[in-house]
């Protein structure tokens, strides 16, 4: 059984039915499930650990739209992939620094954070912090000095590959059993410099995409400029993950932006979709993911999903140097569009020729 939904779903299951045969009591109900979805989650490690990648990669989580869910998931796939056994960096190359704030690493000015390794002269495994959230997630965190990066790179020599530089020497620094999985970069709701030296220094992409009217718009400029980044910058960047985020089951809405991005993206859509949950976005606030805030909520399962599939497909990557995938053109935004009185229209009654 290779779909991590329906191996969660019947693991709990056959939890279920021994909990009623033992004679354990009312096992239907939704707080007895969620005790055990967060004991799933949290002992994860031991039972269950993720396949470790065909090599170390390096994914950029980009989309210059604010808000989408590139922190929240850049946080929650990159503590479900420590919390699974995989030892992961996470680096915040946001000037907001939110991904730092969620991990709970301190990032007031003058705490040692990437500004210092990509306009200063300090080593990534200098501003390296560790979490609480697992021994095996490590986060380089981002300061407000790093609204100036922007602009104090320009003058930088080689200013596109800074980022890329910075975590090729602290790699190559760490004896191979301590060198990360998987290394996650945080981008900015720009495509400035940061997110030019994010895409030359990834292997791959992840798009986060909110199920909400108007997720497609500006994927074209993204996707373009990924292009221009892969002819003359990086050869090897592709797009290889496109994550459905906040995703209202309330709303015939989020199904139809969720199909049209499916139709378009094909097998690079994760089969798991995250949910609008609260406990999502009140876990920043506590200095925590939602896997250690609220592991049992839906957030939380469905974030571990995702990083499983993630894990999944990474453990059958080869070696790095093959030639990458094509990406598919950005579908046009009237691909979803709405009638005069204000309802959805089915995608596919606007389609256009290009997204099909
Ligand atoms: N699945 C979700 N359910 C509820 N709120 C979410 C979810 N994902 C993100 N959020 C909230 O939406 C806002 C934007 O998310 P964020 O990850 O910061 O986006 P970005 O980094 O793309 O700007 C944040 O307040 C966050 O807590
Ligand atoms: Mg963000």
């Amino acid at each position: 059984m290779t779909d991590p939904g329906e191996r969660l779903r019947s693991s709990l299951a056959a939890d279920q039915s021994t909990a009623t045969s033992s004679g354990m009591g009312d096992w239907d109900s939704p707080i007895a499930m969620e005790a055990l979805r967060a004991t799933r989650v949290l002992h994860a490690a031991d039972q269950d650990p993720f396949p470790t990648p065909g090599r170390i990669r390096v994914i950029t989580i980009a989309n210059q739209k604010g808000g989408v869910g590139k922190t929240t998931s850049t946080v929650n796939l990159g503590v479900a992939l420590a919390l699974y056994g995989l030892r992961t960096l996470v680096i915040d190359l946001d000037p907001q620094g939110n991904a730092s704030t969620a991990l709970g690493v301190e990032h007031t000015v003058g705490t040692p954070s990437i500004y210092d390794a990509l306009v200063g002269d300090s080593t990534l495994t200098d501003v390296v912090h560790p979490t609480t959230a697992s021994p095996n997630l490590l986060c380089v965190p981002a300061t407000i000095d790093l609204a100036g990066a922007e602009i104090e790179l320009v003058s930088v020599v080689a200013r596109e590959h800074r980022l890329r530089r910075a975590i090729e020497a602290h790699i190559h620094g760490l004896p191979a059993d301590q060198r990360p999985h998987y290394v996650l970069i945080d981008c900015p709701p720009s495509l400035g410099l940061l997110t030019l030296n994010a895409l030359v220094a990834g292997d791959e992409v992840l798009i986060p995409i909110q199920c909400e009217y108007y997720a497609l718009e500006g994927l074209g400029q993204l996707l373009s400029n990924i292009d221009l980044v892969r002819a003359h910058l990086n050869p090897g960047i592709t797009v290889r993950t496109i994550l459905l985020t906040m995703h209202d089951g309330r709303t015939r809405l989020a199904d139809q932006v969720a199909d049209e991005v499916r139709n378009h993206f094909g097998d690079l859509v994760l089969k798991a979709v995250i949910p609008r949950n609260v406990r999502v976005s009140e876990a920043p606030g506590y200095g925590q993911s939602v896997l250690t805030y609220d592991p049992g909520s839906r957030g939380s399962t469905s974030y571990v999903e995702a990083a499983r599939e993630l894990a999944q497909r990474g453990a059958a990557m080869g070696q790095p140097g093959r030639t990458a995938a094509p990406v598919p053109e950005a579908p046009p935004v009237a691909a979803l569009a709405f009638s005069e009185d204000g309802s959805s229209q089915a995608p596919g009654s606007t389609r256009t020729q290009d997204s099909q």
